[in-house]
């Protein structure tokens, strides 16, 4: 694999687990130093076994997306180790089932939270450090934010989800848009993937099975397989291939795009 990242540095957020780290780990194969910012603890077991599963120049800053101090924070720890930034990954994300009529609005605003102002605090504190870095580069430095095919179609009890990711995905074009119109080094764009294999997607249908709605989670995976044009889940590493293109030097004239990653699910 070429090392197009050489030189580079990348911030992805929940990048302990499912997508977010089959992202770190094809940017790191694609040359860059990689930050994972997630909320366990720096000293937390689980963070050395991941970073030491890992080949390549990873490094770990704790992180909660929803919280702006955290961010400030992360971004100078990156500023102070490389001094520069650029790729931001928002990739953490949650979601909040339910039918709307039950749903608390503190679980509404939580999902919010972590999937939409996640992503907002993440382009606002890193802006400084994305435009000075992105000076140097062919089409300047570049945001992902991963929204879903639930940015553009709904689900039934997925309300809070759906909001959320239709925020982001619209969110981005408004990154995208503004700093061209000022001149701005950034590009900003979204990855939209299906059903993907990912302990969020498990913990979502083990959720389901204990509220009665299937008597299995397989059953669940069966189903939204079945719905899908090529009638499988995605592997976490096939959404990380169009994550770690956007940042690279190749994608160098998108800005604002939609990447639906997603087995023809919306192409029906
Ligand atoms: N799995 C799917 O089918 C699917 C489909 C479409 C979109 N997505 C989106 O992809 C992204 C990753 O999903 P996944 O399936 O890999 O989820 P996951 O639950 O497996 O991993 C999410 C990671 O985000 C971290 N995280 C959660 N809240 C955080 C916070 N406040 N601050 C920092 N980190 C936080 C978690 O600790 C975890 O490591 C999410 O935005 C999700 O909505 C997933």
């Amino acid at each position: 694999m070429s090392k197009q990242l050489e030189g580079n540095v990348a911030l992805v957020t929940g990048g302990l687990r499912g997508i977010g780290l089959a992202a770190v780990q094809k940017l790191l194969e694609k040359g860059a130093k990689v930050w994972i910012g997630d909320l366990t603890a720096a000293d937390d077991g689980v963070v050395s076994s991941t970073l030491s599963g890992l080949s390549g120049d990873v490094a770990y800053v704790r992180l909660d997306v929803t919280d702006e101090q955290s961010w400030i924070d992360a971004i100078a720890k990156i500023d102070e180790a490389d001094g520069r930034l650029d790729v931001l990954v928002n990739n953490a994300g949650i979601d909040g089932t339910g039918r709307i009529q039950d749903m608390t609005l503190d679980l509404w605003r939580k999902v919010q939270a972590v999937n939409s102002d996640g992503a907002f605090l993440g382009v606002k504190h890193g802006f400084a450090l994305m435009e000075k870095s992105g000076k140097d580069r062919k089409g300047g430095s570049s945001i992902v934010n991963v929204s879903s095919i639930m940015g553009f179609v709904a689900f039934p009890e997925s309300a809070a989800y759906c909001a959320s990711k239709g925020a982001i995905r619209n969110f981005t074009k408004a990154c995208a848009v503004e700093f061209a119109a000022y001149g701005v080094p950034i590009r900003a764009n979204s990855v939209h993937p299906g059903f993907v294999q990912t302990p969020l997607l498990d913990e979502g249908f083990q959720r389901m099975v204990s509220r009665g709605v299937a008597e299995k989670a397989q059953d669940l995976k069966d189903q939204v397989a079945s719905s899908t044009p090529v009638n499988r889940l995605a592997d976490p590493d096939e959404i990380a291939t169009a994550i770690a293109f956007l940042a690279t030097e190749d994608a160098s004239y998108m800005t604002g795009s939609e990447v639906v990653v997603d087995g023809g699910y919306l192409a029906r």
